[in-house]
């Protein structure tokens, strides 16, 4: 296996705040990794970090060999790196393909591909996250859910080798958390490397061949989803509070 992401003493300050804090790991190719920890633990800080809409106050990321920590967000796209918001934002007056051929349309190749063959590509990746009967509504007309998996549906269209999904799954029920599931399923089967942040447990656990830990942006434990969810001082720092 090798590494396609390494994370290297990576630390970001906020003013007076360590959000993340000499944050070390390796992503292989091919591997789901899960990503947990209270709120305001730096979850969200560190896909920035990766994607490259925060740049680190010290350290080295480096995509497929390359140091990265000096480009750019859109040149990282380029190379690969795919990313899901957190807080959504949908074009809100495009319809739901649109939203998705924007990203196939600047997303990751060299040049610039035809409106029309963006629109194709998009309506394959909305088949593929189940959207595809809701291709020609308003982006804006999505509930919740669907808003969700227009974001896994935009991020894809930039055809990435490593996605990194911020909570695809809040909000969702049951049914449709273990839909997003065999989507990402299907993500990492079609031979993309995956980063997922989720507080649903369950889910997490069920999906993630490696677990890692961030507690106040440090990295408190990184390995097997069993043995890092019956580990101490995780069940300390998140689990034992988010039962009490
Ligand atoms: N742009 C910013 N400016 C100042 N502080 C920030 C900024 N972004 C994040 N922070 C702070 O950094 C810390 C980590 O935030 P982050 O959003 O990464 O947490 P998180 O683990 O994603 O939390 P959540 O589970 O609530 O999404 C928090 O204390 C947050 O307030
Ligand atoms: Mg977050």
């Amino acid at each position: 296996m090798s590494a396609i992401l390494e994370i290297d003493h990576v630390t970001r300050r906020f003013a007076g705040l360590v959000a993340v804090s000499d944050v070390s790991f390796a992503l292989n190719e091919g591997e789901i990794l899960g990503v947990i920890g209270p709120n305001g633990a730096g979850k969200t800080t560190l896909v920035s970090l990766i994607s490259g809409t925060l740049t680190p106050s010290s350290g080295d990321i480096r995509f497929q060999g390359q140091s990265i920590t000096s480009l750019p967000a859109f040149r990282r796209a380029r190379l690969g790196i795919g990313r899901t918001f957190q807080i959504m934002r949908p074009f809100p007056g495009l319809s739901v393909l649109d939203n998705v051929a924007v990203g196939a349309l600047f997303g990751h190749g060299e040049e610039s591909t035809a409106l029309q063959e963006a629109r194709e590509k998009a309506r394959r990746h909305l088949e593929f996250v189940g959207l595809g009967r809701f291709a020609d509504q308003r982006a804006d007309e999505l509930g919740g859910p669907g808003r969700k998996r227009l974001e896994l549906a935009k991020a894809l269209a930039m055809e990435p080798k490593l996605l990194l999904c911020d909570e695809v799954m809040a909000g969702l029920n049951h049914v449709e958390i273990d839909e997003v599931i065999d989507v990402i399923r299907k993500v990492r089967d079609s031979g993309i490397t995956v980063l997922v942040i989720e507080h649903v447990i369950k889910a997490i656990k069920s999906l993630s061949d490696r677990l890692l830990v961030l507690h106040h942006g440090e990295k408190i434990a990184d390995g097997e989803p069993d043995v890092v969810l019956s580990d101490k001082t995780v069940v300390e720092a998140y689990l034992g509070k988010r039962r009490a």
